[in-house]
């Protein structure tokens, strides 16, 4: 089912088919030709190009491809899907959603489970968003920002934010009270092998959602995901230096240690971090 909208002007409901919306105060919207809505307005750019550039989708959508994140895909779609049987039609958002690996991997795992949902995927970076348009049709996407999003005013029963940035303000508008947020962010030891290869001093990070979010949110439940894998030759370890933070700030010497190696056991060890809003 498509996932109701609203203006990103006025925040009115919007009203019309899949290629045309409105709202009652005449501000209109046409899909993109790849099915998508772009509904972040002009005023809500910091940049003329916001969000991952189109060498940062292509670099993950790689990475991803090769499949080494899909067992932490599967366990994400399971755990929604778990929680949206809790709610009636429930309307679920992935904020931040990039180009959509684990957003379709959820609205597979719903379709199985659920008969009647509403799921939209929403990231600022319109190359994300038309990337994720071409992998799934039955998820609602829209180039909009997760800091005023076009969505009414406590309509919401499940967020995800997967290695997004949380924006408790705008996250607090937009749910439902006993609403759920998941949250995914890296654990200490996320990539541990590649960071001691490319750190002298390898840090923690230090974040906890806790200190971000503040007590619009309960945190009910954190899990970790957390295996092995096997990077077997030097594309694919490009592949995600590509796509790692690591690998944009690494020095020639890393480089070249990095471009010795036939292949690179890794640990992945991500958070799956569940509130409750208040
Ligand atoms: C690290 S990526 C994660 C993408 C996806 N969830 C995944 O795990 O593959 C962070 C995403 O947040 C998006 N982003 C950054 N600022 C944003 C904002 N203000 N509103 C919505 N999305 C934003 C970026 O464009 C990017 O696609
Ligand atoms: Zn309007």
């Amino acid at each position: 089912m498509p996932f109701d909208l609203n203006c990103p002007v006025c925040l009115q409901p919007l009203q019309g088919d899949l290629k045309h919306l409105e709202c009652p105060e005449h501000h209109s919207y046409d899909a993109a030709k790849q099915g998508y809505w772009n509904l972040l307005l002009a005023n809500q750019k910091r940049s003329k190009d916001p969000g991952d550039n189109a060498e940062m989708v292509q670099a993950r959508g790689q990475f991803l491809s090769l499949g080494y994140y899909q067992q932490l895909a599967q366990t994400i779609a399971l755990r929604l899907t778990e929680r949206a049987t809790a709610h009636a039609a429930p309307r679920i958002v992935d904020m931040g959603c990039g180009e959509g690996y684990y957003t379709q991997q959820m609205q597979q795992q719903l379709q199985q489970n659920i008969s009647d949902y509403q799921l939209a995927g929403l990231d600022i970076s319109k190359h994300a968003i038309k990337a994720a348009c071409r992998h799934n049709k039955d998820v609602t996407w829209m180039v909009a920002s997760g800091a005023r999003m076009p969505i009414a005013d406590a309509s919401i029963d499940l967020m995800t934010v997967l290695f997004s940035r949380l924006m408790p303000d705008e996250f607090s508008r937009t749910l439902k009270p006993g609403a759920e947020l998941l949250i995914a962010y890296p654990g200490d030891d996320h990539l541990i092998e590649l960071r001691t290869l490319i750190y002298t001093e390898v840090r923690h990070s230090g974040f906890t959602p806790e200190s971000v979010l503040g007590e619009a949110f309960e945190a009910r439940q954190t899990e970790t995901i957390r295996y092995t894998f096997t990077l077997t030759n030097q594309s694919q370890i490009n592949a995600l230096l590509a796509m790692t933070p690591h690998g944009w700030r690494i020095t020639q010497a890393a480089r070249e240690r990095l471009a010795a190696l036939q292949q690179l056991e890794l640990t992945l060890d991500v958070c799956l971090a569940r509130f409750r809003r208040a």
